[in-house]
């Protein structure tokens, strides 16, 4: 077996625990999960009637040019149906952009503290990443922007942020993106726009005429609530979108996942209810994490980073004991740190109750 040495360097992804292995475990009847920023309410009741009404058709291969998806989304987003793409979740878009655009011995730039995928998938095609150090636990997208080199191919803006949770405000991204070269490609990940409330956001869309090398990418996972069917999609310029569905397998999203994604726009109000229900979830957690003396990040998506000053692997093992998995923050290279994600308001109180006796018990 002769392996590529890019593999050889890859570190695997860990992931949020299964709620059935903490039960196992530990002997649970009752577990949540507040690890990986999932929706709480489910999704809308359209969607699983859509689901049901589908169980019969699965021998049929999906439609492969996702015709009504994309169309549905051209309308919902204003853009034309040549200048989506739809993946396998967007972590699946992330790998695509990385086959189309990284060379061996090319770069990517991203946060120092920023999602993992984007390391992972650069690293695949033979790249190297460069973090750049983060500014009071946001991107420091001047200093990012300023580590452009001849061998940089993209750069990798996660707005908000995960997992510490601020945005890149319009200004903020104004004030940069006239310096990036148009030979190096801006991915703005937007995985979790829907939550996003601050007025500063910038509507990335909109800069698509300007500037020709800007990807943007969003999904179905979060605010849709759809994580377990894997839809995700991305916008950019028609020639970047075509280069993009070439590497993409024609059948990457489901025939099930693409009336889901159909159905789960049409339903606002459920979307509505979902922003509402996350953003008291925020405000719960900051007013409780603000009680208890812990300093936290304000977040614009789905969790919030909390410090703790204690050895974060201790406390989320007691959490786990306690039947509440969140996301420690040594795997985020933030120690002493968690990322909970907003759950329903039930599981917020079960959480904050189980953290104050785990830290109580290490006083
Ligand atoms: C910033 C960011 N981008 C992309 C993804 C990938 O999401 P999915 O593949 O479920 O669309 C995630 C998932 O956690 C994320 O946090």
């Amino acid at each position: 077996m002769s392996l590529r040495g890019a593999i050889l360097k890859l570190k695997p992804y860990t992931a949020g625990k299964p709620i059935n292995e903490v039960k196992r475990e530990f002997g649970l009847k009752e577990v949540i999960k507040l690890a990986s920023n999932e929706n709480p309410l489910g999704c809308s009741p359209l969607v699983c009637e859509v689901i049901k009404g589908l169980a019969g058709q699965v021998n049929l291969y999906p439609d492969s040019s996702n015709f009504d998806l994309k169309n549905e989304l051209a309308k919902e987003l204003n853009v034309e149906p040549e200048m989506l793409f739809l993946g396998t979740g967007s972590d699946s878009i992330i790998r695509a952009i990385c086959s189309v655009f990284i060379d061996p011995g090319d770069e990517s730039i991203m946060g120092e503290i920023s999602f993992q995928r984007y390391e992972d998938n650069t690293k695949i095609m033979g790249g190297n990443v460069i973090k750049v150090p983060m500014k009071n636990y946001k991107l420091d997208v001047e200093k990012m922007v300023q580590s452009i080199t001849d061998k940089t191919k993209v750069l990798w803006f996660c707005s908000p942020n995960n997992p510490t949770g601020p945005i890149i405000k319009r200004q903020e991204l104004l004030s940069v993106i006239d310096k990036i070269p148009k030979s190096v490609i801006l991915v703005m990940d937007e995985a979790y726009y829907e939550y996003v409330d601050d007025p500063e956001y910038p509507q990335t869309i909109n800069l698509l005429e300007k500037y020709p090398n800007v990807i943007i990418l969003r999904t179905f996972s979060k605010a849709y609530g759809l994580a377990g069917l894997r839809v995700g999609y991305g916008i950019a310029n028609e020639n970047i979108a075509k280069y993009i569905n070439s590497v993409i397998g024609p059948f990457d999203v489901n025939l099930i996942a693409q009336s889901a994604a159909i159905a789960a726009l049409k339903d606002k109000e459920f979307l509505r209810k979902v922003v509402k229900l996350n953003k008291e979830s925020r405000e719960y957690f900051y007013y409780e994490f603000s009680k208890m003396g812990l300093e936290y990040i304000e977040s614009q998506a789905n969790f919030v980073m909390v410090n703790l000053k204690v050895d974060d692997k201790i406390v989320f093992n007691e959490l786990l004991k306690r039947g509440v998995i969140v996301r420690p923050g040594y795997l985020f290279e933030m120690p002493g740190w968690l990322r909970v994600s907003t759950g329903t308001m039930e599981q917020n109180e079960k959480f904050i109750l189980a953290l104050k006796d785990v830290l109580n018990g290490m006083r």
